[in-house]
């Protein structure tokens, strides 16, 4: 079955859930324009998510997902509400879905945990989830160790159940090539920063649509939790701190609060601007509709017309 046929949408594309940013208002434009909109649950409360919830049902009826992180401490009570109020897609990060799936699956839920390894796809598997998303190294946020080109085929080789690819994807280009290496759709983030819909600052939209192919930074490799964003003053003094060998608490004390003042106050230069490699290939803000016809037509315009002879 296909992943769209399992999930009952349109187009196989989902919007990554993006913390603090990705509320009901993208989530639901997404979702009404034929993808999968995700509404990510970190930093929420339960009574908060079961708002997000039923804001997105007023904008459409189609189906949508909600994010979990599996180390928050207040997991009990959003997967609570998940079940009450019937999301139809769960996708987890952050850790295995182990101790949270019986719950789910009992409710009739459909769990796609985002991994960045053939292990924990295999993992994933065995504990039953219905697709894994695999993500790249060229993705924005948090990420792993091994680009989309190499991850993607080794992950559909390892395992039996759909493969959505995620970092790196922003034009009809790499949606066909994501099909190519194997995968059933893909999930995109940076590309919906630059969409209208979306709730961050001007300011952060604007720099996602300035950005160049190597504008983007790795900060916390050292600390072994890499966090790729737009470079700034931030990332320039973190990584440099990070190189002198600074201790993890003096390094946390950077970031803390960095994501909130990017995303409401449009601080671009204190601000942690989280954004993947394709933000280059962004270049203007449109409506998540108009980002979701164009990317289909254009990948099956690639796919039916390459004159690529070997
Ligand atoms: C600003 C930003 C915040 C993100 N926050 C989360 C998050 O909270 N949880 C998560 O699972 N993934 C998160 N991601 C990853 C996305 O869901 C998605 O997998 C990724 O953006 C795909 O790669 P791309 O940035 O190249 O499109 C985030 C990505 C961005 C750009």
């Amino acid at each position: 079955m296909s992943i769209t046929e399992l999930l009952n949408i349109k187009y196989p594309i989902f919007q990554g859930a993006m913390a603090q940013i990705s509320h009901y208002q993208l989530a639901a434009a997404v979702s009404e324009a034929g993808g999968l909109g995700i509404i990510a649950s970190g930093g929420m409360t339960g009574e908060q998510l079961r708002e997000e919830i039923r804001e997105l049902r007023k904008l459409t009826d189609k189906p949508f997902a909600v994010n979990v992180m599996l180390m928050m401490k207040n997991i009990k009570e959003i997967v609570t509400v998940i079940i009450e109020e019937k999301v139809p897609v769960v996708t987890t990060g952050a850790g295995t879905p182990k101790f949270i799936m019986p719950y789910l699956k009992d409710a009739g839920i459909k769990v796609i945990p985002v991994i960045a390894s053939v292990k924990h796809a295999q993992k994933m598997q065995e504990l039953g989830v219905d697709a894994v998303i695999a993500e790249g190294s060229e993705a924005g946020g948090h990420i792993g160790e091994t680009n989309t080109m190499a991850l993607i085929p080794q992950i559909v080789d390892s395992v039996d159940i759909p493969v959505i690819a995620a970092g790196g994807v922003a034009d009809g280009r790499g949606l066909a090539a994501a099909f190519v290496l194997g995968a059933q759709g893909v999930q995109m983030g940076t590309i919906f920063l630059a969409s209208e819909e979306c709730p961050i600052a001007a300011a952060y939209k604007d720099a996602i649509v300035a950005a160049n192919d190597t504008a983007t930074a790795v900060t916390g490799r050292i600390a072994g939790a890499p966090v790729r964003c737009i470079r700034n003053e931030m990332t320039d003094h973190y990584i440099e701190l990070e190189n002198k060998g600074t201790n993890r608490n003096e390094l946390e004390e950077i970031t803390i609060g960095s994501l909130s003042k990017a995303v409401y106050e449009g601080d671009t230069v204190h601000g942690s601007m989280m954004s993947g490699q394709i933000a280059g290939l962004v270049k203007k803000i449109r409506p998540c509709k108009e980002i979701l016809d164009t990317i289909v037509a254009d990948a099956q315009k690639v796919l039916q017309n390459t004159e690529i002879k070997l």
